[in-house]
């Protein structure tokens, strides 16, 4: 009996220590599941440990991915479109970041991907409430996972995730300060963020008029557009500053006759523009926001997909549609939506012993490389000039000129060459730059 009782410990101890994951979708070990972050809230999460040729895969840092949206998903768009190890089509990524690291999808906030709430009221509102949720879906991983509480975890973002990651990064931070989590958390890189909406939403004009995709008179009707927003911003309107957003963007697809807010150089097809123009202006604000492409042949790809082999793979309950709550997660945060985080941007920087990076390709518009700039520009902390003053250098990657990289204090800014919105699929080259200097992989 005590032996037998022995052999499962030991079986158990074993099992502990080698536990790997499981055939998933797709090559490579993973895990998945669900941790309900508050009662009636479930956030979803996918882990791709990385198969990278090491003894142990906790010798690898742990990535986070978070999508933008509010309400893009990243086990789907991140994970297949942009950075995981097969594509929307099945094929194999090369440059996929699990080849170096393990990799966790989030979908975030609740209501996103395939995470679920029970009721509308579960939702979250602001992105505080995102944060701690966050922090508690974190709890419920290290909680299955306790093997990662000691490996570097970074924490990488894009868009509107570049509004949520600071925040969560550092209520994660405030969190193992008071002793409710172990997490060796290290980093947080802002991909195309949205952290301060208005230096985004005030550098459209400018930018497409030096391309020469609108002349003076879109310059000025955008312009105009822009101008209230950031009336209302000031005011703190913030709903009609949400409203006003997608009436800028409206000009924008008036005046250039279907600019890809993604990359300004995307092919756009002229069926694309008369689309967008008869939606109603929510649809269009979700759009462009949620979803990552705007061509529908695509989207209904992506869904099929998640609806279809991987949810069941995965066995995904079959009452949870994926993406079926995210223009619900979306609207809800009319409110939040154009509030910058740059305080929290500098609470990071001057409070924290946490690496920020931002990394911005120069193609996006939503996010256009010069806005970002100026938010940066703003940041007060203590080490700002430090920051100003760093002479900015190339990044070269098998000697091709790739960006531009500027670091000062804690943060390191860079400039993505050949790059709209989705740097981690647009240049994997200079992205493999940017995980090596925050991760030291990739
Ligand atoms: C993996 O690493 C081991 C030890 O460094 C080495 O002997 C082996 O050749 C490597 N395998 C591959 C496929 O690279
Ligand atoms: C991935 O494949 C492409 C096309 O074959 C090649 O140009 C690129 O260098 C490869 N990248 C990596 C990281 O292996
Ligand atoms: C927008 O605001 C700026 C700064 O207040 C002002 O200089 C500019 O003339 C305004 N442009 C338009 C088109 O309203
Ligand atoms: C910056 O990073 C270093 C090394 O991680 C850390 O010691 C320091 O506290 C951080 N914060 C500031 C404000 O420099
Ligand atoms: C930055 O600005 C905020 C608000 O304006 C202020 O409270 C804070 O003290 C400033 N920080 C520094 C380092 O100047
Ligand atoms: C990167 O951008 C700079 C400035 O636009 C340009 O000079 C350089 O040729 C670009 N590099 C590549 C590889 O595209």
């Amino acid at each position: 009996m005590v032996s037998a009782i022995r052999s499962i410990a030991i079986l158990l101890v074993i099992f502990t220590v080698c536990a790997h994951g499981k055939p998933g979708y797709g090559p490579g070990e993973q895990d998945w599941g669900y941790v309900d972050v508050r009662p009636g809230a479930h956030m979803f999460y996918w882990l791709y440990y990385t198969t990278a040729n090491v003894s142990t895969y906790t010798q690898r840092p742990l990535v986070i991915w978070l999508q933008g949206g509010p309400g893009a998903s990243s086990t789907g768009y991140g994970n297949f479109e942009e950075l995981g190890p097969v594509d929307l089509y099945g094929d194999h990524r090369n440059w996929t970041w699990v080849k170096d690291m393990n990799v966790l999808f989030i979908d975030n906030p609740v209501g996103t991907g395939y995470s679920y709430v029970d009721n509308s009221a579960y939702l979250t509102a602001t992105n505080k409430e995102i944060a701690m949720d966050l922090v508690e879906l974190m709890k419920g991983f290290y909680a299955r996972h306790p093997e990662f509480e000691t490996v570097p975890l970074h924490i990488f973002s894009e868009s509107y995730g570049g509004k949520m990651a600071p925040e969560f990064a550092l209520e994660l931070h405030y969190a193992k300060k008071r002793d409710e989590i172990k997490s060796n958390l290290v980093s947080v890189a802002l991909g195309d963020p949205w952290t301060s909406p208005i230096h985004s939403v005030l550098s459209w004009a400018p930018f497409l008029l030096e391309l020469g995709i609108v002349d003076h008179d879109g310059y000025d009707a955008i312009m105009k557009a822009a101008n209230f927003t950031a009336e209302l911003v000031e005011q703190e309107r913030w709903i009609q500053a949400t409203e006003q957003w997608g009436n800028t963007q409206m000009e924008v697809m008036k005046a250039s006759k279907g600019v890809d807010f993604y990359n300004v150089l995307k092919l756009t097809k002229g069926d694309r523009f008369k689309k967008l123009m008869i939606q109603t202006s929510e649809e269009r604000m979700y759009r462009t926001m949620v979803k990552h492409d705007f061509d529908e042949d695509h989207d209904q790809i992506a869904e099929d997909l998640m609806r279809g082999p991987v949810a069941e793979t995965l066995g995904i309950p079959s009452h949870v549609k994926w993406n079926s709550q995210s223009a619900k997660v979306f609207n809800i945060h009319n409110t939040d939506f154009m509030k910058p985080v740059i305080h929290i941007v500098n609470e990071l920087l001057d409070k924290t012993p946490l690496k920020v990076g931002v990394f911005s390709g120069g193609l996006d518009l939503i996010c256009a490389t010069p806005g970002t700039v100026n938010w940066i520009d703003k940041l007060n902390w203590t080490r700002r000039n430090e920051y100003l003053d760093a002479p900015r250098n190339a990044i070269s990657v098998n000697r091709v000129l790739e960006g531009y990289e500027k670091s000062g204090g804690n943060l390191t800014m860079f400039w993505i060459n050949r790059s709209g919105h989705m740097a981690p699929a647009d240049n994997p080259a200079a992205m493999s730059h940017v995980l090596r200097k925050l991760t030291n992989y990739g």
